[in-house]
């Protein structure tokens, strides 16, 4: 791994970024890589329209490749507009992205156990709005 990338996860494994519970999240998932144990908790918190993401933090133990990562992706939820039919549609190439491309060649399941844990969130946030919406529909 070249010295910038390495001084980039660094960074990001001693300044964790968007670190910590959001309090009023919409959502909250933890998830775990069963090889190592390692986890990762995602706090989100979805705008009123359903839709756009307002806020996203995270929590997590492990190795120094996927708490940079999940880092990283915070950083990057934070830029532009996201929603969550956004995440929904990213793939790998968006840790390639983040880690660069060593990291995530070397240690695929380190850099991406945040975004699944993120897209893990956002499904459960969809079933849970399925669920509501078949609630009220059901009628007496
Ligand atoms: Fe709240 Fe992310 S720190 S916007
Ligand atoms: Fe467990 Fe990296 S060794 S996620």
């Amino acid at each position: 791994m070249s010295q910038s990338t390495f001084e980039l996860l660094r960074d990001h494994v001693r300044n964790p970024r968007h670190h910590g519970p959001l309090e009023d999240a919409t959502i909250v998932l933890e998830g775990g890589n069963p090889e190592c144990g390692d986890v990762v908790t995602v706090y989100l918190k979805i705008a009123p329209d359903g839709e756009t993401i307002e806020d996203v933090h995270f929590t997590g133990q492990g190795c120094g490749v996927s708490q940079a990562a999940a880092s990283l992706l915070m950083e990057r939820l934070h830029q532009g507009h996201w929603t969550i039919g956004r995440i929904a549609a990213v793939d790998f190439s968006l840790v390639q992205d983040l880690v660069g491309p060593e990291a995530a060649r070397s240690r695929p399941r380190c850099a991406s156990l945040a975004l699944s844990v993120l897209k893990a969130a956002i499904q459960k946030y969809e079933r849970e709005r399925r669920q509501a919406l078949l609630d009220t529909t059901r009628g007496d």
